[in-house]
């Protein structure tokens, strides 16, 4: 895609894998991010932000990597706007069909002073220089003022003619840190274009966060005023609340094109799958009534509405579920169901597992379906974020027996794999929560310290499966472990697991940086 203002286009720019991955606690290795990447450009978004090259060689690999593989999306890498850190970006970009460097420094007067330590010329000279060096490296260059919406607008609007001047192809205006509201947002865009020279030669951009639950309704706002790009996130991850949902914005164009008048090309019978897989890799549980892609999104509980919906369905949903990927039965199969069936659920599910990967999700679905009587499509969902949570791991579970019960001490048998071997520890504990977790920490010494413990139902009924969050902290690195058991025990321990490995790889990451 590369329109111009004039047209109904908006060019969507998923930046899950850079700014959502700022998220404390929210790293990705580097196959979740291909995996990403490929779902992604699969659901048609045309520009992918895949990371921040000069951060750290894991992000330089995993942006050179997905560049590699991209076919039609514009594969963008973020630097800093030094000589070092655009360089950089260049050589891990320039492997893509469509290689995007977007360049950016702060120009609001707060962060000159105290963030960067700049005076204005300064910073005006760093713009056009460093657009114009990223320029000679590759066609496409994005230019961002940081905390364009605090800056004084006479000095933003030479900033942005400077980076036009010098090359840049789009301007994005970021509302870094979610002040903004719709109207002001719309003014801010409408005024830059009337006001800035040749302001119709690039395309304009929309970065909203969400500090004041705004972003999506900025996003639109600008483009109602000429924006041409909306920069978002899958389920909305990012910096602090969180940057313009992709899913929202996608959604509000689609079934609100009587009023504001534009198209994207994403396949919107994929959101669903890509909020999945993104809360999976990340350990984020998405919120119940998150809009779009919350469990109860798509669900009626009080009798007027039942009774509403089971007459016509639009007379309370102005969207269908399966326009969004979700699939209108749920109960799916029991313990006689076959492995051809079950390979067709997990397809209609966004999961198309290798014969390995399915033969091994088979035998736990089986486990599941001897332990419990109806599997439904979230179980199945819980089930395979699971095995893929557990691939390759250092730490595996094996086993695990506890005493509960109001005649303390509270006790756990745990049997658990670590580095290939075998360990078995006996705990008790201040509670059979507590006993599991220290028998984890005797076979793991640790000093990462638990941060969130939360359980939930994955469906309904007293046989559900419990669904476990657990954040561990160590020293500013947070990781979020989660899992699924028909026992709340063992899906605790699993999720503390799952919490360690991805510390562990964080902690590898950061030795790199
Ligand atoms: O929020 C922000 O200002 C950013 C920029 C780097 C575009 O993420
Ligand atoms: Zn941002």
């Amino acid at each position: 895609m590369s329109s111009q203002q004039d047209n109904s286009d908006i060019i969507i720019f998923d930046t899950t894998m850079r700014d959502g991955e700022q998220s404390p606690g929210a790293s990705m290795s580097h196959a979740e991010k291909l995996d990403l990447a490929d779902l992604l450009e699969g659901m048609g978004v045309n520009v992918i932000e895949a990371g921040f090259p000069a951060a750290s060689t894991g992000d330089f690999e995993a942006v050179s990597e997905i560049a590699r593989r991209s076919k039609e999306a514009v594969i963008c890498g973020l630097a800093r706007s030094t000589e070092s850190d655009i360089n950089r970006c260049a050589e891990a970009v320039r492997h893509a069909a469509r290689p995007r460097i977007h360049t950016f420094i702060s120009t609001s007067p707060v962060h000159m002073k105290h963030k960067l330590r700049m005076g204005a010329n300064a910073v005006l000279e760093a713009v056009g220089r460093s657009v114009a060096q990223a320029r000679n490296l590759v066609d496409d260059v994005e230019w961002s003022p940081e905390d364009a919406t605090r800056t004084e607008f006479d000095f933003l609007c030479k900033c942005i003619d400077a980076a036009i001047v010098a090359g840049a192809t789009t301007i994005n205006i970021p509302d870094t840190v979610g002040y903004s509201h719709p109207e002001e947002y719309g003014r801010l865009i409408r005024t830059l274009r009337e006001t800035i020279p040749n302001s119709d030669k690039v395309i304009w951009s929309t970065h909203c966060h969400n500090d004041l639950g705004l972003a999506v309704a900025n996003s639109l706002s600008g483009a109602a005023a000429g924006a041409r790009q909306i920069e978002c996130t899958i389920n909305g991850l990012g910096e602090r609340a969180g940057n313009a949902a992709l899913e929202e914005v996608v959604m509000a164009l689609n079934v609100r094109r009587d009023s504001l008048p534009f198209k994207t090309e994403i396949d919107t019978t994929k959101l669903s799958a890509a909020s999945h897989m993104v809360s999976r890799i990340t350990g984020f549980p998405v919120q119940y009534n998150k809009a779009i892609v919350g469990k109860n999104a798509f669900a009626h509980e009080s009798g007027i509405h039942q009774d509403g919906m089971l007459k016509n369905a639009e007379t309370y949903e102005i969207m269908r579920p399966e326009d969004v990927g979700v699939a209108k039965t749920s109960l799916v199969m029991g313990k006689h169901s076959g492995r051809h069936a079950f390979k067709d659920k997990m397809i209609s599910l966004g999961h198309d597992l290798d014969r390995e990967a399915l033969n091994e999700a088979f035998v736990r679905f089986k486990d599941l379906a001897d332990r419990k009587k109806h599997v439904f499509d979230d179980d199945l969902l819980a089930l395979i974020d699971d095995q893929l949570a557990a691939a390759g791991e250092r730490i595996g579970f094996d086993r695990l027996r506890v005493v509960a019960g109001s005649e303390g001490p509270q006790s756990a048998h745990l049997e658990i794999t670590v580095d290939g071997d075998s360990c078995v520890a006996e705990t008790n504990g201040n509670g059979p929560v507590d006993a599991v977790f220290n028998a984890i920490r005797t076979c793991v010494p640790h000093a990462a310290k638990l941060d969130l413990f939360q359980v939930h139902a994955v469906t309904g009924g007293t046989d559900a499966q419990a669904e476990v969050s657990v954040r561990l902290k160590d020293t500013g690195i947070m990781a979020m472990g989660r899992a699924s058991d028909p026992d709340t025990l063992v899906a605790s321990a699993k999720a503390y697991i799952n919490a360690l490995n991805k510390l562990d790889n964080r902690q590898l990451k950061r030795l790199d940086q």
